[in-house]
């Protein structure tokens, strides 16, 4: 089955999209889009995301958003030299604007909320593909966080019999999908580590008044020096040491933890290289707390996500990863940059053949559910 994906993720870089050959468990990428959002659109994501808005914003940006979709796809297709009506399902994430997977205190009762922006109804008429959009209140309906949901896909794409693989993403936020050997289903273990990019990339933009938005191959960090002890107090947060599920986004590590950071008051070079390593070590915590322990180290890492692309935090990685090899997702045939987008043509697929795709093990939801909401062009 030919499917598309759609992907943008908790940077606010851009959109990412592809075009798949599905054929059960194998997938094979005939093209990968990506379109950053034009630098207003991202300031105005920025100011709904976790912030004080008005309504009317939200309700524009969801309408604008499948237009800037509909193009990044379409550019996707023509890369394939494949026709829309030939693409039998399109999933898309949509913009995640608030993401709260605990149940919180809300009028009397406790309720978990997300919301992913960007209209399934639009992006089907402009494409005339049949969408798949809004994965996660399925998961939340049935008593889960919501998040995460790339994990199914991990297992259909990684599992191996005999070697324990640990699956790392690191988009904006860090997130591992751990794969014991010879795992079934209900064994994987996943969760968000902590922080993936975003830290670093908010205080590239400080200390660049702006003109850049993330450490470009890591050639900053490389200049400074790591603080151990600031990574060791930024570690003792509750949040490493509680059991998954559990997820976090732009409302942990966006403009207050920013604020944390600077005071400590580190040249900007250290700043950098410091919170490149931070996410290195909650990896490494994260891996080391639930994932088979310092004792069971995974025999492999594989990492996705923009992070691939900061050769300082790779090598801060492997530093505190001795143990596993770690390595780009490219040698299983899956671009690091396009993970993601192929993730939810996959789970698309799924939903529109009916079959559940959460992983209750890893959103801790109580039952499988199908995801999403199925809109026809
Ligand atoms: N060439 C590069 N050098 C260093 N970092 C990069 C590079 N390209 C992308 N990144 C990092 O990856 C991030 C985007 O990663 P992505 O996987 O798209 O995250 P998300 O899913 O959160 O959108 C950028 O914000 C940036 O921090
Ligand atoms: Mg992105």
């Amino acid at each position: 089955m030919l499917a598309g994906g759609i992907m943008s993720g908790t940077s606010l870089d851009g959109i990412d999209a592809v075009v798949v050959q599905l054929e059960g468990a194998r997938v094979q990428t005939l093209a990968f889009h990506s379109a950053p959002y034009p630098p207003e659109v991202r300031q105005a994501l920025l100011a709904v995301s976790n912030a004080e808005t008005h309504t009317r914003e939200i309700a524009r940006l969801h309408f604008l958003l499948p237009e800037l979709y509909a193009g990044a796809f379409l550019e996707a297709c023509r890369k394939a030299r494949v026709k829309p009506a030939q693409i039998a399902v399109l999933g898309c994430h949509g913009q995640t604007i608030y993401h709260e997977g605990q149940p919180a205190p809300c009028y009397g009762r406790r309720i978990a909320s997300t919301l992913q922006i960007g209209d399934g109804n639009v992006l089907a008429a402009r494409t005339g593909v049949p969408v798949v959009c809004d994965f996660r209140p399925a998961d939340i309906a049935a008593g889960g966080q919501g998040a995460p949901l790339v994990p199914y896909v991990d297992y259909l794409l990684f599992r191996d019999e005999n070697e324990s693989r640990v699956a790392l993403n690191i988009g904006g936020i860090a997130n591992i999908t751990c794969l014991p050997a010879g795992c079934r289903p209900e064994d994987v273990v996943a969760f968000d580590t902590g922080p993936g990019n975003m830290v670093v990339d908010q205080l590239m933009a400080h200390f660049t008044a702006g003109r850049e938005s993330f450490d470009r191959g890591g050639a900053f960090a490389a200049q400074g020096a790591v603080h151990p002890e600031i990574v060791e107090q930024l570690l003792e947060d509750e949040y490493f040491a509680r059991r998954p599920p559990k997820s976090c986004g732009r409302e942990q590590y966006g403009a207050d933890f920013l604020r944390r950071f600077l005071s400590f008051g580190l040249p900007p070079e250290d700043a950098v290289a410091t919170a490149a390593y931070f996410t290195a070590a909650a990896v490494a915590e994260g891996i080391a707390r639930f994932a088979g322990g310092e004792d069971a180290p995974p025999a492999r890492v594989i990492v996705s996500g923009g992070g691939v692309h900061n050769r300082t935090l790779m090598r801060f990685l492997r530093a505190e990863l001795p143990e596993s090899d770690v390595v780009r997702s490219e040698i299983f045939g899956i671009d690091p940059d396009a993970k993601e987008a192929i993730a939810f043509a996959v789970l698309a697929r799924e939903t529109f053949e009916g079959r559940p795709a959460n992983l209750p093990s890893a959103t801790g939801a109580r039952r499988p559910a199908v995801l999403g909401k199925l809109c026809r062009p």
